[in-house]
């Protein structure tokens, strides 16, 4: 029976452990994961996703007080149209985030960085252009585009001179979704370097609809595989979603991927950026307890923990300060469900929004736990302290759990009893 540790990743010059820890904003691929995996060989991920107020948190810059303090004339408005990014703090904010990351790289694996289209910041060309620039300009190792369907993305930084040497892939959930964008990209004259396929299991935002339940990853990477193979097209091919042992990993070596991207795992690491009050619900969840909704105002679905504080929330949207997910003409429909919400309360000073969420006020703040669909099982993957709390692992321990292990047996944890025994 064959392990993960028997199969490599061949990205250009680079031999890898193909183990790729895939992006979770906001915030939760820290630097401190990615880095980790890249120590260990494979490939890690941060994320752009509000990377001001990652960055006012690292490094005590004040860039979202800043912006408030710009467009607070605006905060009781409906109308967000006036609320724009600053370019050049967009660029300095990326800079510092990836550049303080990529300073503090060790061992033989890359760190990428997870782009998301649907970021669309109220000038979703200007931004993205700038988001990718930066983080190139500041060394990033590679570029995964996500959340959406890029079609445009490559030719953002065709003119860059990191263009040809930084690693650049994709996203998808189908072959239409690939053949798409390869077709688009195609006058970039630049191939994707890598292709994740990302099946319905994921956490995260779903490239499905709510018909996710009859689409199944093996399938539809089957399907990708025999497509690249048949018009001879030489790219690895990276399944995530669901992908929770040693096992399943090597089953998907096995059968041609080029690595593996996974991510749950890892939401219950000390590495990642989720509070442990928050880990711990995590643990705890059962598959009951997990839902995919439409609370999103990307429009994609979204899987979560149900009891997170996003959900039924009465925030007022925090566009002034945040202001990510406005579209091109200033909109979000979370922005129309408040008001909607209090059209049909008047008078009352909070009320609770339940048709979308404020994603970028409760993602910032750990309160919208989003989460893969084997969540439930994270349990089996530790132990159980006296306090009925769960111990939490090491991301170095869950690496090496899905490099070594075989079929579907999970290594545990030294109990943190005998850690501090010695
Ligand atoms: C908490 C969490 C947050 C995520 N956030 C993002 C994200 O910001 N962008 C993205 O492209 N994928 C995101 N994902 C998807 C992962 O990168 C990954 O592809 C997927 O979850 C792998 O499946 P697994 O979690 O079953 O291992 C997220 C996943 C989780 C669990």
């Amino acid at each position: 029976m064959k392990c993960v540790d028997d199969f490599r990743l061949q990205l250009g010059k680079h031999e890898l452990v193909p183990i790729v820890i895939g992006g979770m904003g906001v915030d939760i691929s820290t630097a401190q994961l990615a880095l980790e995996a890249a120590r260990l060989g494979g490939v890690g991920h941060i994320s752009d996703a509000m990377v001001p107020t990652v960055a006012d948190r690292r490094f005590n810059t004040k860039f979202v007080k800043n912006k408030l303090a710009q467009y607070k004339f605006n905060v009781e408005n409906q109308d967000k149209s006036v609320v724009r990014f600053d370019l050049g703090m967009l660029e300095e904010a990326t800079r510092l985030h990836v550049g303080n990351a990529m300073q503090q790289k060790r061992g033989g694996g890359l760190v990428f960085i997870n782009c998301m289209e649907k970021l669309t910041m109220n000038a979703p060309k200007e931004t993205l252009r700038v988001r990718m620039r930066a983080a190139l300009d500041a060394g990033i190792d590679g570029i995964t585009l996500a959340a959406g369907l890029h079609l445009g993305s490559f030719s953002l930084i065709e003119d860059h001179p990191r263009f040809h040497d930084a690693k650049l892939g994709i996203i998808v959930s189908s072959l239409r979704a690939l053949q798409l964008f390869l077709k688009k990209n195609g006058r970039s004259g630049r191939m994707p370097d890598y292709v994740v396929v990302e099946g319905p299991l994921a956490g995260g935002h779903l490239g499905f609809g709510m018909d996710w339940a009859e689409y199944d990853l093996a399938s539809i990477f089957t399907e990708i595989r025999d497509w690249l193979k048949a018009e001879q097209l030489d790219i690895p091919l990276i399944p995530a979603g669901g992908i929770f042992t040693g096992g399943d990993a090597a089953t998907y070596l096995e059968a041609g991927a080029g690595a593996v991207q996974v991510a749950t795992r890892f939401t219950v690491t000390r590495e990642c950026g989720l509070p442990e009050k928050v880990q711990q619900e995590y643990f705890k969840a059962s598959e009951a307890d997990i839902e995919v909704n439409q609370l999103s105002p990307t429009g994609y679905p979204m899987r979560m923990i149900k009891s997170c504080p996003a959900i039924g929330d009465s925030i007022r949207p925090n566009c002034e300060a945040y202001g990510y997910l406005l579209d091109a003409k200033g909109g979000c429909s979370y922005i129309d469900a408040y008001h909607k919400a209090h059209a049909e309360n008047p008078g009352q000073r909070r009320v609770p929004v339940w048709e979308k969420t404020c994603l970028c006020t409760h993602m910032r703040n750990f309160d919208c736990w989003t989460c893969g669909h084997y969540t439930y099982r994270l349990k089996d993957t530790t132990h159980l302290r006296s306090d009925g709390s769960y111990q939490l692992l090491s991301a170095e321990h869950v690496f090496h759990d899905y490099q070594h292990s075989k079929g579907q047996s999970i290594a545990l944890p030294r109990k943190e009893e005998c850690l501090l025994a010695g």
